[in-house]
């Protein structure tokens, strides 16, 4: 059975999954998540959907994907939603979505890794992020375990309370969030080295005078300011004194293969 992972990723850690669960698949393909305008044909079997939780709920990418995306109609879907500790409602909402396109969600996790969401924070001590990812790791197993078997579960939700709440400040954010870039800010760090230009899954920077300008157009999946090597980005007035976070294991490379994907 052909398996096909379509992965979104800010920081890499998306992606890991997608790697740690192609181990236990057979004949699996990893790609990265288009941004799509027009139908997007997709013939494998089985199709994993592997992305980051961004505010509550699904990034705009994944439903762009979700809304082109044509299969058979026999293909088994299953997704992960990776996030810092609270997917909330996103999996229900991806179900809803997927169900609106007559497609079957059969299985959807969270996995919980290091938060990149750096406006609140840098991504934990170092012994917590080895223990997320060995968490990770030992729940991919079971995942990959109950997709081999063609299961059909309830997907992952947080409580009730938190479903209802942050899916009222998902939907009243969403709308503004290709603007949230505003925020971002280069200090005298920044020697022009193209990096967020090119790391940037949405085309959203364009350089001016050797340095990056936002767009307007953002994503808000944090690859500018969490891969420049100056750590010269800022995003308000916090993340000065805020670690940078990718994942170990995920390099720019893999990174700037997303960006030139799309
Ligand atoms: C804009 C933004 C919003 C986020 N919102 C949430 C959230 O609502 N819940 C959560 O648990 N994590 C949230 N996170 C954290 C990411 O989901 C988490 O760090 C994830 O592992 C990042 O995956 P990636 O490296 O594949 O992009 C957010 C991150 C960003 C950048």
């Amino acid at each position: 059975m052909k398996t096909e992972l379509f992965v979104y990723t800010g920081t890499g850690n998306s992606l890991w999954i997608a790697r740690q669960l192609a181990v236990g698949l057979e004949d699996t393909a990893i790609k990265f998540m288009p941004f799509l305008s027009g139908e997007f044909e997709v013939n494998a079997d089985r199709i994993g959907i592997i992305f980051p939780v961004h505010i509550w709920g699904l990034p705009r990418r994944v439903i762009r994907f979700i809304n082109h995306l044509k299969t058979k109609p026999e293909t088994y879907f299953f997704a992960v939603a990776v996030n810092a500790g609270q997917v909330a409602a996103t999996l229900l909402q991806l179900q809803k979505l997927m169900s609106a396109q007559k497609k079957q969600l059969s299985l959807g996790y969270s996995i919980s890794l290091p938060s990149n969401y750096i406006p609140w924070g840098g991504p934990g001590p170092v012994d917590t992020q080895q223990r997320l990812f060995k968490n990770a790791q030992d729940k991919v197993k079971s995942i990959a375990h109950a997709i081999l078997r063609g299961e059909r579960q309830k997907v992952d939700r947080g409580p009730l309370w938190q479903n209802i709440l942050f899916s009222r400040i998902y939907k009243m954010s969403f709308r503004q969030v290709p603007k949230m870039d505003k925020k971002f800010w280069t200090d005298d760090k920044c020697n022009g080295c193209e990096i967020c230009f090119k790391v940037c899954p949405a085309e959203n920077i364009e350089m001016k005078n050797e340095k990056p300008s936002w767009l307007h157009q953002c994503e808000q999946c944090l690859a500018c300011i969490q891969w420049c090597p100056q750590e010269a980005i800022q995003y308000g007035k916090k993340t000065v004194k805020y670690r940078r976070y990718h994942h170990p294991e995920v390099t720019l490379q893999n990174m700037l293969e997303q960006a030139n994907a799309s």
